[in-house]
């Protein structure tokens, strides 16, 4: 099987699927993830400190960042996490950054899943985002560069939906009547990447909504929720077919999130 990585230039080769795998070692000390890089006929490795002065911005966020754990081994460079995926950059750096120098790993999934390599199988499940179909790219949700590596960055879920609603903008509100199951974020019901269940929801039926919601059942089997006895009511389907909960993200009119 070919490389599917896009390279720039004929500068650059790309030894192919494997030549760029994770080794083995952890190396405890510093908990970093040991890479072997693409490699780059000639180049040798500069280290991130080579990259500063024409890169500064991409190295001004990326101390702290997921992917400054990944390194090739270098004991006197120390940080070389920038080549771990982009090959050494010595020839790069001598011209100037000129055309083709360097491995720019581009928009494939390919390039993200030779490390991550259990995510094929989440983008292969029967309700998933068009990624390996080429029609999104794993960048499009995550910065390689940036701190959890997932866009709108940071900690913070509000950001995190950010992402997901600059394509999503309905789901976004505002509404007059909120769910506040949104604070958690959306993944708090979708998986991202894919999932057997439609929607790509975490979970198919009432135990979607049962997880936040469920108060108490009792030896009668009364399933209290939302202070009200809820038996009948789950026989008869999901919370959100239509007459019930169906505005599951936000609603203009009803406060228990109908229509
Ligand atoms: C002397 C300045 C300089 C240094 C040092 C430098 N670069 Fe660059 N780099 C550039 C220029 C200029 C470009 C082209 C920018 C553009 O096309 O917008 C570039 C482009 C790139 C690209 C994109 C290549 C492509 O074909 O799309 C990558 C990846 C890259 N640099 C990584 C690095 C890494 C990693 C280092 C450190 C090992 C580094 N650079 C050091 C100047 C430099
Ligand atoms: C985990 C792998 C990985 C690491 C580590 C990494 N990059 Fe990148 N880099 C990428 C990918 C993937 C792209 C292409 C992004 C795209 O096209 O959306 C990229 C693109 C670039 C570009 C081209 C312009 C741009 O931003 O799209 C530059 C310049 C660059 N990287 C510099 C760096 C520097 C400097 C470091 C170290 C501070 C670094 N990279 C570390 C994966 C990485
Ligand atoms: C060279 C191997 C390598 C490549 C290539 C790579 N990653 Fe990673 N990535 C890692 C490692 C190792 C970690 C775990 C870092 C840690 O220990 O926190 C990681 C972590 C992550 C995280 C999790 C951050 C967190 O804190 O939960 C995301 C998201 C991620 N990578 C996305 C990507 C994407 C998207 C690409 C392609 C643009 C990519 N990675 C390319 C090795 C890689
Ligand atoms: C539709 C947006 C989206 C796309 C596309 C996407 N991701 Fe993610 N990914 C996320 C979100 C959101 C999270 C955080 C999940 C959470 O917090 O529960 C995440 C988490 C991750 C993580 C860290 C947690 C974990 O599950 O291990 C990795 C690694 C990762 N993604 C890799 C990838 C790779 C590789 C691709 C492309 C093949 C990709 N992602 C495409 C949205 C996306
Ligand atoms: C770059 C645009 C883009 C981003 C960002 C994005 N999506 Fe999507 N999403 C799509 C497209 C396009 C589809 C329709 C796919 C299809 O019909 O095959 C979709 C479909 C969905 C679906 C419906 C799936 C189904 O089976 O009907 C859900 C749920 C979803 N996305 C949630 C999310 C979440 C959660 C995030 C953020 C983590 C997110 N999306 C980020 C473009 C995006
Ligand atoms: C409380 C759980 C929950 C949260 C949080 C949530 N969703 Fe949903 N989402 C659902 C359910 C349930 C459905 C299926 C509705 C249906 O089939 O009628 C759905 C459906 C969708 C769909 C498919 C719409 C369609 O018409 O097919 C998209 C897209 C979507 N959600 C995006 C998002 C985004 C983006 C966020 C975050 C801003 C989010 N969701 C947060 C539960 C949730
Ligand atoms: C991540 C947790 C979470 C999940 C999952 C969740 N909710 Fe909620 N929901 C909340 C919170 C928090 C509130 C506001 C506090 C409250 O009323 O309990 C709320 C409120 C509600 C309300 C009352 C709205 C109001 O303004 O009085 C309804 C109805 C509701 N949720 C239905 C659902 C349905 C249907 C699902 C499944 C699709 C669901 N929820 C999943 C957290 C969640």
């Amino acid at each position: 099987m070919k490389s599917r990585l896009r390279l720039t230039g004929s500068a650059v080769i790309f030894g192919g699927v494997g030549a760029w795998g994770l080794l083995l070692i952890s190396c405890v000390a510093v908990n970093r993830t040991l890479v072997a890089p693409p490699s780059i006929p000639g180049a040798t490795l500069v280290g991130n400190k080579g990259c500063v002065e024409c890169h500064e911005d991409t190295i001004a966020h990326f101390g702290g960042a997921a992917h400054d754990r990944i390194a090739v081994a270098n004991a006197k460079l120390g940080d070389t996490s920038c080549e771990s995926c982009h090959g050494p950059g010595s020839i790069h750096v001598k011209a100037g950054g000129a055309k083709g120098s360097i491995v720019n790993p581009g928009k494939s999934p390919e390039a993200c899943l030779q490390c991550h390599v259990d995510k094929r199988g989440e983008f292969a499940l029967p309700h998933s985002h068009q990624v390996m179909s080429g029609k999104m790219s794993c960048s499009d949700c995550h910065d390689p560069h940036l701190g959890k590596a997932t866009k709108g960055r940071g900690a913070s879920l509000e950001s995190e939906n950010e992402t997901c609603t600059k394509c999503h903008s309905t789901q976004e509100g505002p509404f007059v009547f909120k769910h506040n199951a949104m604070k958690e974020g959306c993944t708090a019901c979708h998986s991202p990447h894919g999932s057997v269940n439609a929607k790509m929801l975490v979970a198919r039926d009432a135990n979607l909504c049962l997880r936040c919601h469920l108060q108490t059942t009792d030896k009668n089997g009364v399933i209290l929720v939302g202070g009200e006895d809820h038996r009948t009511r789950l026989q008869s389907g999901t919370c959100w077919v239509a007459g019930c909960h169906e505005a599951v993200h936000g609603s203009h009119v009803s406060k228990p999130l109908r229509y």
